[in-house]
């Protein structure tokens, strides 16, 4: 089943709902990459004090997350209208993976 998932998602159909874990981690590194990495750094490891690091975010807060991300804060853009409600959620699936967070999907 796994197989068949992965095979409808690199052609291209929408398989959401099919998505593995480790496939909604993939899909949020690829948004990661296009809409945050500018700022918050290849693999969240952020080059400036200027942007915050994404390391160091509270694994158990996802509600400040999704909030600061849709809304924006202070110098960080909103990114309500360009980011998609899934994408925010594959990036904080990726963000988790990478910070080896004990609640995010393996
Ligand atoms: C133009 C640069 C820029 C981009 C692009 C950017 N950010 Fe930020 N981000 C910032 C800055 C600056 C801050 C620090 C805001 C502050 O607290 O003053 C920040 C803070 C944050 C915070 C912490 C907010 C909090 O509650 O303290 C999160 C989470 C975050 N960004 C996620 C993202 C995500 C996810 C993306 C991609 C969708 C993204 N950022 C893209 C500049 C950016």
């Amino acid at each position: 089943m796994r197989f068949v998932a992965a095979a409808a998602l690199a052609a291209g159909t929408t398989a959401a709902a099919a998505q593995t874990p480790a496939e909604q981690i993939e899909a949020g590194r690829r948004a990661y990459t296009s809409f945050c990495a500018r700022c918050h750094g290849i693999n969240l490891v952020v080059t400036s004090s200027a942007y915050f690091d994404l390391r160091t975010f509270p694994g158990d807060d996802k509600p400040r997350f999704v909030r600061s991300v849709v809304e924006g804060k202070r110098a960080m853009p909103a990114w309500g209208g360009i980011v998609k409600p899934e994408q925010i959620e594959a990036i904080w699936a990726y963000v988790g993976s990478v910070n080896g967070w004990p609640a995010a999907p393996q």
